[in-house]
């Protein structure tokens, strides 16, 4: 690939191919030691479990070059923990979290070439999967599993970057059942989402805001993010048993601890957006972004959440803090970045 070829600076959140990826293989309850190979390719058995009955589980986080020249990934522990528990959720083979850092690390090594500079506000996004690959035809888990880490240079998730968009409230339709898989991130909770996700996008919004699927009365999170809102110097977003404990959201909490501001995790009434000063959605591919309204387009109501159509002052502030600690430009005070020497 000629690489003067990439316009790093506008790149969008795409596939591209790199050089390489790494894959384990699980059998006989023993994980082989990644291995890199330059297919795109995977071959498997047609009545594989991760094809018939959704033992697929993914992750997600990015690595970024800093001014310093350092490459830094962002919160690769949290990320392999994450992934053991989507397995313990669908009975999958666990992955030790050594297998999860080693191949990461060597994806992101081998990749170097297409880690973005620093300053072109792109960077490399990471996505390890995990499924299951031996032929089952009842409802059985899959006896064997294989783990991939696949990198790719990104820009932002949402086109408008760090301008805030407008997201939907669709009441007919949820994405996760109160005590269903929400919780994991497994491929079957975005199947479940894209109906509801292209009928957005089509209105014009960035994403759908899903309530909680019971009473259909609190806020649970977006398509792609957790939610967050901020009012008199809180940061407060969502407890609910059907959503993605995100791990960006889980580290804006810290940084807003650490400015001063209160933190409050507890269920929060639709009704409460009316008395938001500013609220985003929160993630490693969201980052932070933005939110402009929220319409419940059912209902026909429409919260409007920033009244000149720019980014807060304490979102602006949340998001730079993170960058600035993504990029190794600010301290890593809670020991988040791992350095990939
Ligand atoms: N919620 C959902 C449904 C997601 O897909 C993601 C993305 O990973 C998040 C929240 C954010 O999680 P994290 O900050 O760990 O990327
Ligand atoms: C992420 O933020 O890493 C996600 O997985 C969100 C989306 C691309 C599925």
């Amino acid at each position: 690939m000629d690489m003067s070829t990439i316009d790093w600076a506008n790149l969008t959140f795409g596939y591209m191919k790199t050089d390489y990826n790494v894959r384990s293989y699980y059998k006989d309850g023993k994980w082989s030691t990644p291995q890199e190979t330059t297919s795109e390719e995977i071959t498997m058995h047609m009545a594989s479990t991760c094809l018939h009955y959704g033992q697929e589980a993914f992750e997600g986080l990015k690595a970024f070059r800093g001014k310093d020249g350092k490459v830094r990934i962002f919160r690769l522990h949290e990320n392999a923990i994450r992934m053991q528990s989507s397995s313990h959720g669908i009975l999958m083979a666990v992955l030790p979290v050594e297998i999860f850092k080693e191949a990461v690390i060597k994806a992101v090594k081998l990749n170097d070439r297409f880690i973005p500079p620093y300053g072109s506000g792109a960077s490399l996004y990471i996505r390890p999967l995990l499924i299951g690959i031996s032929p089952q035809v009842g409802v059985k888990p899959s006896k064997e599993y294989l783990f991939v880490v696949f990198v790719t240079p990104v820009g932002p998730y949402f086109k408008e970057g760090f301008k805030p968009t407008p997201v939907a409230i669709y009441r007919q339709y949820d994405r996760a059942a109160p005590l269903g898989t929400g919780t994991i991130k497994i491929g079957g909770n975005y199947a479940a989402s894209l109906v509801a996700g292209d009928m957005a996008h089509k209105a014009g919004y960035s994403a759908v805001l899903y309530l909680d699927a019971k009473e259909k009365k609190y806020l649970d999170e977006c398509g792609p993010a957790n939610f967050f809102g901020i009012k008199d110097n809180t940061y407060i977003t969502p407890k609910s048993t059907s959503i993605l404990p995100s791990i960006t959201n889980e580290s804006l909490m810290r940084l807003a601890e650490d400015m001063g501001m209160k933190v409050e995790r507890r269920q929060i009434l639709e009704e409460e957006l009316s008395t938001f000063e500013e609220a985003g959605q929160v993630g490693t591919a969201a980052v932070i972004s933005p939110i402009l309204r929220v319409d419940d387009v059912e209902e026909d109501k429409s919260y409007i959440i920033s009244k000149d159509g720019k980014a807060g002052p304490i979102s602006t502030k949340l998001y730079n803090k993170l960058k600035g600690i993504q990029l190794g430009d600010e301290p890593d005070t809670h020991g988040w970045i791992t350095i990939v020497e």
